[in-house]
């Protein structure tokens, strides 16, 4: 498989069996709700599971973000200083960063960082936008805020850092935590750097539940792989045919919960996280959060850590926006 040029990786993402069998442990053992951090839903299935969700028709978020930038890249980049330098958090396959880097390739040589957890997600960002005449790409294997303080290190005297943060990814913290992230972000950038941020908005609630609980059962198939990889990875034995996906609307958190939900009662085992669980008939394993925003939210979530909002895009057909903040 063809990778990065240059992948940095050495020593940053630690023992990532023994964190996972911690977390599964902790989320497992939570009383009342048991509950699995969502980033465990993307192993080389759950990634590739996730790829075809952004396909389904009921699933509009990764067309309207790919909708705005193909359309507004050009106004986004006329608006940050040149030279300037692009680093992605969760780099995911680089699709829907084609287009920025292509504007601002038009304008001077560009070195994007990619920063994702994942190395096949960096191979496929790799091999999407490495032949991008005068980009040169740059990846690191790490977590967000490790990748970007790396990045920060190497940046040019001069060099304006575009961050971007695309998918709604932000959606997938709680709202604290979510603003806590973004300072975190802006405590690692200089005035005059820029965050473009993606948000999906609020919509009808038949419309949501649709895009996270697909006819074809292909998020019921991710969402139902994190199991499965319990099992492979430490050593479970949970039955997964004794489990069904679960999409809620959380209309006072305005946001999608995901869950499993045991149809029986179940003892499971977990030899690597050395764990007992039992489940009740009925009682579920809640999976991930997507929060939904309103329009203004992202210029006050931005406000609140330290950006100021310079302009933002929303899709007509899908509502979703990109936000541009730039560090005050
Ligand atoms: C990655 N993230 C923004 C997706 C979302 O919409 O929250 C993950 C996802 N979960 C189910 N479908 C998609």
């Amino acid at each position: 498989m063809a990778s990065p040029a240059r992948v940095y990786t050495h020593g940053v993402l630690g023992n990532a069996r023994a964190d996972f069998a911690e977390d599964v442990r902790a989320g497992l053992t939570k009383h009342p709700q048991k509950e699995l951090p969502s980033k465990y839903l993307y192993d080389e299935i759950g990634s590739a599971l996730f790829e075809v969700i952004t396909l389904l028709p009921e699933y509009g978020l990764s067309r309207a973000g790919a909708r705005l930038l193909k359309r507004h890249s050009e106004e986004i980049i006329d608006r940050l200083p040149s030279p300037v330098a692009v680093a992605e958090l969760g780099s995911g396959s680089g699709t829907k960063t084609r287009w920025i880097l292509e504007a601002l390739s038009r304008r001077q040589p560009v070195t994007y960082y990619p920063i994702d957890i994942s190395r096949t997600a960096l191979s496929r960002c790799w091999q999407e936008l490495g032949r991008i005449d005068s980009v040169s790409i740059v990846g690191f294997e790490r977590a967000y805020l490790d990748g970007l303080l790396d990045v920060a290190s190497r940046r040019k005297p001069g060099e304006c850092l575009l961050v971007l943060f695309l998918g709604s990814t932000i959606g997938n913290f709680d709202r604290p935590a979510a603003t806590q992230f973004l300072s975190e972000v802006r405590g690692i950038l200089h005035p005059g750097d820029a965050l473009l941020l993606a948000t999906d908005l609020e919509k009808s609630v038949s419309e949501l539940l649709l895009a996270y609980d697909d006819p074809a059962g292909v998020t019921a198939a991710f969402n139902l792989n994190l199991l499965a990889r319990i099992n492979h990875e430490l050593d479970g034995n949970f039955d997964l045919s004794s489990f069904t996906h679960e999409a809620r609307y959380n209309s006072e958190q305005r946001r999608i919960e995901m869950h499993l939900r045991s149809t029986r009662a179940q003892t499971a085992h977990v030899v690597g996280a050395s764990l007992e669980v039992h489940l009740d008939a009925d009682e579920t394993i809640w999976t991930e959060s997507s929060h939904k925003y309103r329009c203004d939210e992202a210029a006050e979530m931005g406000l609140r850590a330290g950006f100021q909002c310079e302009a933002q895009w929303v899709d007509a057909e899908w509502p979703y926006a990109q936000s541009l903040l730039l560090a005050e």
